[in-house]
């Protein structure tokens, strides 16, 4: 048995619930602390540029709070570059970003934006971040991840995700053997592997047991299941069907 994945718990939809209404309630820092409690080996939160669910307040304060890393998630823009510059937290994943999409839907297409983004995360790197790029299981975008200096990919599971939910078997399996050659193929070069979104119950097990996987990113699953069991036992279940995968 090799060592589990790290647990990273994102908790940008109690900003989601917060902000429907406008106020200070349910608050994301107090949902990081607990999940921090319950065992989250790191807290994951995107602050987005229409600052749609975290906000600057909520980057300032989980800072301050939180004792497990800070993956901080954001879009490669000269703005978020100057608030990871200020806050310089443990982790930095470069996402794309895009005003009329309801999550991110795709990886980054760092293989055509390779030159900006080598220039843009040097800074982040030299300020002590590590730096991941969040990109679909393609080789060409890890070639170009590795080339530009990135140390960490974040492989998109969405399309895995969508296909089990959709029943759509045989391209969910497909999805996975991508997934699955990537995180080989990037390990290979030196990358430390990551992967994420859209996970549930259902679909994390076939991907915590690659054993190049070093970190796992979820959220809305849990925030959402949170409601029906409670945070805590939430996070543990999926902790386990974790664990029960490098078993
Ligand atoms: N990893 C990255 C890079 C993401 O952008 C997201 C969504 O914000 C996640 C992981 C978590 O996805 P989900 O909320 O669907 O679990």
């Amino acid at each position: 048995m090799s060592n589990p994945p790290r647990l990273g718990v994102n908790i940008d939809h109690v900003a989601t619930v917060r902000n429907a209404r406008g106020g200070d309630v349910p608050d994301p820092v107090r949902a990081a602390l607990l999940a921090e409690e319950a065992g989250a080996d790191g807290i994951t939160a995107h602050l987005r540029e229409d600052r749609r669910h975290i906000s600057d307040d909520d980057i300032e304060r989980l800072m301050a709070a939180l004792k497990v890393p800070l993956n901080f998630e954001m879009a490669a823009t000269d703005e978020m570059q100057a608030i990871a510059l200020k806050h310089q937290p443990h982790a930095v994943c470069i996402v794309p970003e895009k005003r009329e999409e309801r999550t991110t839907e795709g990886g980054l297409d760092v293989a055509r934006d390779e030159n900006r983004l080598a220039h843009f995360i040097a800074p982040l790197r030299d300020a002590g971040c590590r730096v991941s790029i969040f990109i679909a299981a393609d080789r060409s975008q890890i070639e170009a991840a590795n080339r530009i200096g990135a140390e960490v990919i974040e492989l998109h599971t969405g399309a895995y995700c969508d296909a089990h939910s959709e029943g759509r078997f045989e391209d969910r399996d497909r999805e996975l053997d991508a997934l699955r050659e990537m995180s080989t193929f990037a390990h290979s070069l030196g990358l430390e592997v990551h992967a994420g979104h859209g996970l549930t119950y259902e679909t994390v097990g076939p991907v915590a047991a690659f054993p190049e996987l070093m970190e796992l990113n979820i959220g809305h699953f849990l925030i959402g299941e949170a409601i029906f069991r409670g945070l805590t036992p939430s996070i543990h279940e999926m902790q386990r069907l974790i664990k029960e995968a490098r078993t």
